[in-house]
């Protein structure tokens, strides 16, 4: 059977550095307050005239390079993103101009924070069905610049970065084994981006209104959170007659601690399970998942065989796993 494989990880974080204590010089918060109910200390930002298809083509290219292939192998690039340069075109039309590729397919995923992915199993899909040999699957985002820094109960969550695979068909037991997605739209009004768009588009009331940023009713999106991404890994085990005790890696997507221990702990994982790295960047949105997996990948904490599984949930509300055999 023709599965997905992972041939190359890679990943991009821009350089500055925002800690807590930064944050405290502009808002109405404290590190002990952010650390306690988030377990983030410190955040990256995107520099001036650092876009998000500058830190998906970063991250792409180290992904590459650890595959050991040029760009001009790639039959399709998909990028996860809520944040991209413009609404429109894709981002990974822009990805594609910048790794100086002509041809294959190049598109956007919208799932929010699940916006990885979903991407990797759209991207397991087109392999599966034989019509591409090589993908780059990325998630990357500037949410520094759609959150709403005047909102202490959102901002102090959020960070910039991107995260990319190199997906390649191959025949055999490992790679991509199942991908188990879900949304459900009633939830839409819990974490959005009012404006905008064609039901409020752009206006100065609209913006005395604020509505180009985030917003989020954390209360309601932590409750769901961890049911659905407890829900789903187990949902991925199921299918594939494991236990959790067979997962090597568990990377959910790196919304804060809380959210993160609470659902570790309904699936039944141990801490050495599960990739945690919120505290050093904050919750990146789609790219959490790729950039988490990219550090464990060069740390050596995967070897050939492994089983992780990679879990997400975000705004739609959308959610979904993805079960992979290393
Ligand atoms: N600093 C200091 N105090 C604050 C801050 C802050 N940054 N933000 C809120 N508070 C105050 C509130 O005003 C409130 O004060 P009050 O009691 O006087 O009204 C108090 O702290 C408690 O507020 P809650 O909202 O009840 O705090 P909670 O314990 O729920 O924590 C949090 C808030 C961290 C946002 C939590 O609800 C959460 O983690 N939700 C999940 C949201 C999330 O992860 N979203 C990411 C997108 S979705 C995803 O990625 C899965």
């Amino acid at each position: 059977m023709i599965r997905a494989r992972i041939i190359g990880t890679g990943s991009y974080i821009p350089e500055r550095v925002l800690t807590n204590f930064d944050l405290e010089k502009f808002l109405d918060t404290n590190d002990e307050w952010i650390v306690t109910r988030t377990g983030i200390r410190e955040r990256r930002i995107a520099a001036d005239g650092e876009f998000t298809s500058d830190l998906a083509t970063k991250a792409a290219r180290q992904a590459l390079a650890m595959a050991g292939i040029g760009p001009e192998s790639i039959d399709l690039i998909i990028v996860g993103t809520i944040t991209g340069d413009f609404p429109w075109p894709a981002t990974a039309c822009l990805v594609q101009q910048q790794l100086g590729i002509k041809g294959g397919i190049a598109f956007d995923v919208s799932a929010a924070c699940s916006g990885f992915v979903y991407a990797l199993a759209t991207a397991t899909s087109f392999i599966e069905a034989g019509s591409v040999k090589r993908v780059l699957v990325i998630g990357a985002e500037v949410l520094s610049r759609v959150v709403d820094w005047e909102d202490r109960n959102s901002c102090i969550l959020f960070g910039d970065g991107a995260g990319a695979v190199v997906l390649e068909a191959q025949s055999g037991e490992n790679g991509v084994i199942s991908t188990h997605l879900h949304a459900d739209g009633s939830y839409w009004e819990l974490l959005y981006q009012k404006g905008f768009g064609s039901r409020h588009p752009a206006s100065s009331k609209g913006l005395d209104e604020r509505m180009p940023f985030l917003k989020m009713q954390g209360n309601e999106v932590f409750k769901v959170a961890v049911r659905s991404l407890s829900d789903v890994a187990l949902e991925a085990l199921e299918a594939n007659n494991l236990t959790p005790r067979d997962i090597n890696l568990f990377i959910p997507h790196q919304a804060n601690r809380r959210i993160l221990e609470a659902t570790a702990k309904r699936i039944g994982l141990d801490d050495e399970q599960v990739l945690i790295n919120v505290d050093r960047f904050g919750n990146t949105s789609g790219a959490s998942i790729p950039i988490a997996l990219d550090e464990a990948n060069r740390a050596g904490r995967i070897k050939a065989g492994d089983v992780v599984v990679l879990d997400a949930f975000g705004g739609g509300f959308t959610w979904g796993a993805a079960l992979l055999r290393w």
